[in-house]
Order: C-alpha cells, then sequence, then structure tokens
C-alpha cells in the first residue's frame, strides 16, 4: 500500500510558511493527498515517501524530452558558466529564434519571456496595440495563464441550458471585475457564434485567443474547418488570430498546431516544451505585428533571455527539428490509446479520446466532446474515482480529468507495459469500490 507519511508531515511544516503548503494552487491536492516529489528520471518520479510513479503529468506539459534529459541538462550547464543574467542580449537568443521561424512558419520575429502567462500577456498586449481595440475573445473551456484579462470562465458544472450561457466567472478572488468587459467567450467549433460575435462586437474585440487543442480541457480539439473559419472572420474584421502553443508547441508537430491544422496565427505563444522544463517562453508572429514591440509596446524582463533556459532550449529544438523524438512520442501515445482502450472495451466502459496522441485526453463516453459544455456529458466522476487509484497503482495523472495525458520520449523506453498492467489494476480496482458503495 503507498504511504505518504513523510509528504503528510511536510505539508504540515510547509503549510506554516506556504498557502496550502504549495508555490502553486494546482499543486495542493487535499491536506493528506498533496505530495512532494524528491526526483524526476526520463518518465518518471519519485515522492519523498520513495513511491515511484510513471509521470503523465510531466510538469503539466513542458516534459517532452523526459526528466533530467542527460543532452539538455549538459547544454544546461553550459549555459550556468555563461553568467546568467546581465541586462544584455546574447548570441544564442538570435540563434534560438532563429531556428524558431524556422520551425514555425508564422514566426517571422520572436521575443522570449520566462513563462506561458508573460508571453500570452505580451501576445494580448501586442494585438491591443495593432487593432487599437482593447477586447479579445477565449473560446470556452480555453485556459491562458494566471492573469487578469484572462482569468474568466464558463460555469459548465452546474449549467442547465435552458438559462441560456453559462455564467462567466473570475477564477477565484481579486481577478479585478473591470476585465470582464474585455473577455469575450463562445463555445469552441460553433462558427455561428464566433460570426455573431464579431459581427456585433468587432469595434471592441482586437483579438481571437484559441489553442486549437485545449490542453486545458481534455484535448478537446477544433475542427479543420473551424480554424479556417477563424483565420477568414479575423481578415474580415480586422482581429488578430493569436494562437496559443504553449502547450501545443514542440509537442503536437514540429511547427505546433498550425501545422496541423494548416493555419497561420497572427500571433502565437510558446513555453512549455521550449526547454524541455527549463523556464523559457516565447512570443512570436508576423513581422509586421510584431514590430509593433519597440517604439510603440513594451516588452521586457529582468530575466528574460536568461543563458540556462536559452541554452536548454536551444538543445531542446535541435533534438525535436533534428531527431524523430516527435514520431516516437505520437507513436508511443497511439499504443498507449489503443492498450487503455482495449482495457475498458473489454469491460464495456463507454470512452473515447480526444487532442493527439502526445498529449490524450480520455472520456468515459462513445462520443468525444467537441466543446467544454459537451464534456459534462461524459462521465467524469468514474475518472475522478480512478485518478486517485492509478496514483496508488504508481501511475500518475491529473486529478482533474480536464487535464490531458502528456507523453514524453522517455516513455517509449519502458513504461507502456507497467502502465497498462496498473490501468487494468486501477479499473478493476474503481470498478469494485463503485459498486460497494452503491
Ligand atoms: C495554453 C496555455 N497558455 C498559457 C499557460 C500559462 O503558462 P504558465 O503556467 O507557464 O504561465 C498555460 C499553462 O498551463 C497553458 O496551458
Amino acid at each position: 500500500m503507498r504511504s505518504l507519511k513523510r509528504s503528510n508531515q511536510h505539508f504540515k511544516k510547509a503549510s506554516t510558511k506556504l498557502p496550502l503548503g504549495v508555490s502553486s494552487n494546482f499543486r495542493y491536492w487535499g491536506d493528506d493527498k498533496t505530495i512532494y516529489a524528491k526526483r524526476g528520471r526520463g518518465g518518471r518520479i519519485w515522492d519523498i515517501d520513495d513511491n515511484e510513479y510513471i509521470d503523465y503529468r510531466l510538469a503539466y506539459g513542458p516534459v517532452i524530452l523526459g526528466y533530467a534529459d542527460p543532452r539538455v541538462d549538459a547544454a544546461a550547464r553550459e549555459g550556468i558558466e555563461v553568467g546568467g543574467v546581465f541586462a544584455l542580449s546574447t548570441e544564442l537568443e538570435y540563434t534560438v529564434a532563429e531556428r524558431i521561424c524556422r520551425m514555425v512558419p508564422s514566426a517571422e520575429k520572436v521575443r522570449f519571456s520566462n513563462s506561458g502567462t508573460e508571453a500570452v500577456m505580451a501576445a494580448l498586449r501586442v494585438a491591443r496595440a495593432h487593432t487599437g481595440k482593447d477586447g479579445h475573445i477565449v473560446l470556452e473551456g480555453g485556459y491562458h495563464g494566471v492573469f487578469s484579462e484572462v482569468m474568466w470562465y464558463s460555469e459548465v458544472e452546474d449549467w442547465d441550458p435552458k438559462d441560456g450561457d453559462p455564467e462567466v466567472l473570475p477564477y477565484g478572488d481579486g481577478v479585478p471585475k473591470v476585465t470582464k468587459r474585455m473577455f469575450h467567450t463562445v463555445p469552441l467549433n460553433d462558427v455561428n457564434a464566433i460570426e455573431d460575435l464579431l459581427r456585433e462586437h468587432h469595434d471592441i474585440i482586437g483579438s481571437i485567443l484559441i489553442e486549437p487543442i485545449m490542453g486545458n480541457c481534455c484535448g478537446i480539439a477544433a475542427d479543420m474547418q473551424y480554424m479556417q473559419d477563424l483565420r477568414y472572420l479575423c481578415d474580415r474584421y480586422n482581429v488578430l488570430l493569436i494562437i496559443d502553443e504553449v502547450k501545443t508547441g514542440f509537442r503536437v508537430a514540429k511547427g505546433g498546431a498550425q501545422e496541423l491544422y494548416e493555419v497561420r496565427a497572427d500571433l502565437c505563444t510558446f513555453a512549455k516544451a521550449l526547454g524541455n522544463g527549463y523556464p523559457i517562453a516565447a512570443v512570436a508572429g508576423s513581422d509586421e505585428v510584431m514590430s509593433w514591440i519597440g517604439d510603440d509596446v513594451v516588452h521586457g524582463g529582468t530575466f528574460t533571455g536568461h543563458s540556462v533556459s536559452l541554452a536548454a532550449a536551444n538543445k531542446t529544438l535541435e533534438i525535436l527539428d533534428e531527431t524523430d523524438a516527435l514520431k516516437v512520442i505520437e507513436q508511443y501515445g497511439i499504443q498507449l490509446r489503443e492498450g487503455l482502450s482495449h482495457i475498458l472495451g473489454e469491460r464495456d466502459i463507454p470512452h473515447s479520446f480526444a487532442g493527439h496522441p502526445a498529449m490524450l485526453g480520455l472520456f468515459f463516453a462513445d462520443e468525444t466532446p467537441t466543446d467544454y459544455r459537451s464534456w459534462v456529458d461524459s462521465d467524469y466522476e468514474f475518472y475522478d474515482a480512478l485518478a486517485p487509484v492509478l496514483h496508488d497503482q504508481g501511475v500518475l495523472v491529473e486529478l482533474d480529468s480536464r487535464e490531458p495525458w502528456f507523453m514524453c520520449e522517455a516513455h517509449s523506453r519502458d513504461c507502456l507495459d507497467e502502465t497498462l498492467n496498473a490501468f487494468e489494476r486501477a479499473v478493476d480496482v474503481t470498478l469494485q469500490k463503485l459498486s460497494n458503495a452503491a
């Protein structure tokens, strides 16, 4: 039986100095469920009780090659020797920017930041400067970081369609109400809804911010045609298309979601996989739009272009660009999906998958949801019951079914059979528990 004794003890100590005992609200899983990491290697992590897990959270996506990848870490060590930050730029910024521009056709110019949040903030600011319009559209279920202008969401869990659209609420207290006026939202894949909104409000809406494979909403994906329609509508209404590739970038394809959808963003944002876990992010876009940065738009930050993160990004991108790592990851995801499906099928459990094999969403419903509203029709309560049992069996997935399972190159070495055996046991334990409770 898995013991969390040390994690529980540490939680008590940590919560005396850190709210909820953690550095991010999402890492708190309950007073006796919060676990503390000791180390990670390849596709696995160990907690401070020495429990070993095959990890499909991968820090919410950054770990694309594996934890402590020796190739990236060796580069990062060279980055330490450079000296960190200087309040000056270094030559490596150009090298990494140039690689991004080669991999992502819409990227003609790049600026670096430290986190996805900062990159998306910068993209929205540039869009406001370029269009002269302060509003933006975020698709229901979309998550774009922890800054106020995007910290609103559609409450679908207690929503009754008879009452009209779901209520739009802030993510917690402290989000200024004034930012709600800038925030507009519609369901994904409903082109009429977004067209109606733009027809009525294009004078105040300057951008559409979209993650075409929703990495914070089970990987629910936009249709190919929908993305083409958005491109058309953006051009028609002088609105910028911002594709948030913080999770999809350098994960679902070398050129990100834009490559899969054959669509060109005006601005796009990258973070997670860019540095295999080292903190680095980027906003990129067309020469014309990115050129607002400078005399017109302020962008910067003390830690941008840190020598360690840049060196890690340089090596990570080199590997992703010049090897078949992303194909290996995709293949692993396909095999995992097939294995999970086989186990669930044998037990007549309705299920389906969304997203991309490198970041897959597992649903307990025959039909894959096409928007956040239809996610509520899946049996997410079964997922909620299964996830902690998977932890006991040594497979770490997010407790919230809205977070996809992330794959890394290192998983392919030895994790598949172990994961499937653990999954099979976990499903049976969960079925038994639920039938005992009934
Ligand atoms: C699509 C997307 N955009 C932005 C962010 C914010 O990135 P960060 O957590 O690095 O600030 C996230 C984080 O999960 C994300 O998934």
